[in-house]
């Protein structure tokens, strides 16, 4: 099998956790051939742990001397922007962390790299990789269970004092925006997949407890171009960790329960039965392994690579998960509904995802 010559910039929490071990299990298809780190310990250690030498503090200088075929970016938010557009003008895919990057012209620059390159420029969506997730979208979105009518995605975590000493973390120059984009993405991403096209979205966005400028919880309620409607919960102030999904079709009800990682048996189908009873299917999905999502996603990748064909989740599909988000939080600034497709260029919201919560954070100082 063809090998893909792979890099990983930003060796932290997410590119030591997930990303490098996600490489090192697929050996027949990826040669990990360089890490690019500005911290020096951490660059070291995740050589020793993933056993190469080829360290780099710079990309540039990495990308002459290995040539990767995709660069993974596992580095803070508003560094994806800049990282991803010099990946591909020096040759490579790349697989960006989530969320892309801060607002919808930041996206729009790199969709106009992405096509003057010809590279591609893929966001990490890892719930949809997941354990179930695809064979629920295909039934739901290929009508096996009728039409999507109602859903709600919570993501209910808990982040304590510590997790705000990470510098880039909480502010709007380095996170760009809070609870909504950088934990309840996935869930968000997932439910969106799921129930198909959003139309508009009305919600509230705050910074209720946490030290931080950026939004500590949000709620939201969306209408879908189908006629569908969700609820959205997004907090990191929940004393009860937990992510739940609900879909209802007008033949099945799907839930999953799970945390950060979903897995197939987390997901409970429900039809209503002859006599009118509530009943869990069993045998609603052909069976999988274990999946774990970043490897999934990457080894998709993968396979459109080896195939020459372009990936799932480039720059014009993940856009749709911003533009929601951004106006999510149009619509908290503004109280207003606001509807897909009317943040454009000469919008303050295209030009920052949040663009009400510096003037919402100076007001509670
Ligand atoms: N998909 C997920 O489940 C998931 C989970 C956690 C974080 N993330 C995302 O991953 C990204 C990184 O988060 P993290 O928690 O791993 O952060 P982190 O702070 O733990 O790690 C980031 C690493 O990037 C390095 N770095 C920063 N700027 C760099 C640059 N210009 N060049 C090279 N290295 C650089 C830092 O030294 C650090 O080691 C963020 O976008 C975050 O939202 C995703």
């Amino acid at each position: 099998m063809k090998k893909a010559r792979i890099a990983v910039v930003g060796a932290g929490g997410i590119g030591a956790a997930a990303h490098l071990p996600a490489i090192t299990a697929l050996p027949d298809q990826a040669e990990l051939v360089g890490i690019v780190d500005l911290d020096d310990a951490r660059r070291t250690e995740a050589g020793e742990r993933f056993g190469t030498d080829r360290l780099y503090s710079d990309l540039a200088l990495m990308m002459a001397e290995q040539h990767p075929d995709i660069v993974v970016l596992a580095t803070p938010p508003h560094t994806h922007e800049p990282l991803a557009i010099q990946v591909m003008r020096a040759g490579a895919w790349v697989f960006c962390e989530k969320p892309m990057t801060g607002s919808l012209a930041s996206v729009d620059r790199i969709a106009a790299v992405e096509a003057e390159t010809g590279q591609a420029c893929v966001t990490v969506s890892q719930f949809r990789y997941s354990g179930g997730a695809r064979q629920v979208r295909d039934k739901l979105r290929g009508g096996d269970w009728g039409s999507v009518l109602t859903g709600y995605a919570n993501t209910s975590w808990y982040r304590g004092p510590e997790y705000w000493q990470t510098s880039w973390r909480g502010k709007f120059a380095t996170e760009f925006a809070g609870a909504t984009t950088t934990q309840a993405h996935h869930a968000i991403d997932l439910l969106l997949w799921l129930m198909g096209d959003w139309s508009s979205v009305a919600g509230f966005a705050d910074t209720l407890d946490r030290p931080i400028e950026v939004e500590d919880a949000s709620t939201a309620v969306v209408r879908f171009a189908g006629g569908g409607m969700a609820t959205l919960l997004s907090q990191v102030l929940s004393h009860q960790q937990e992510t739940r999904i609900q879909v209802t079709a007008q033949k099945a009800t799907v839930d999953l329960e799970t945390l950060y990682m979903p897995l197939m048996g987390e997901w409970t189908v429900r039809q209503v039965d002859a006599e009118g009873q509530s009943r869990v299917v069993e045998d609603w999905a052909e069976p999988e392994g274990e999946k774990q999502a970043h490897r999934e996603q990457l080894a998709n990748i993968l396979a459109h690579w080896r195939a020459g064909e372009r990936p799932e989740l480039m720059v014009a599909e993940a856009r749709a998960t911003i533009e929601f988000l951004t106006a999510l939080y149009k619509s908290a600034a503004t109280g207003t509904l606001v509807k897909r497709g009317d943040i454009v260029a000469g919008d303050p919201f295209y030009e920052a995802i949040d663009a009400g919560g510096p003037s919402r954070a100076e007001g509670k100082k």
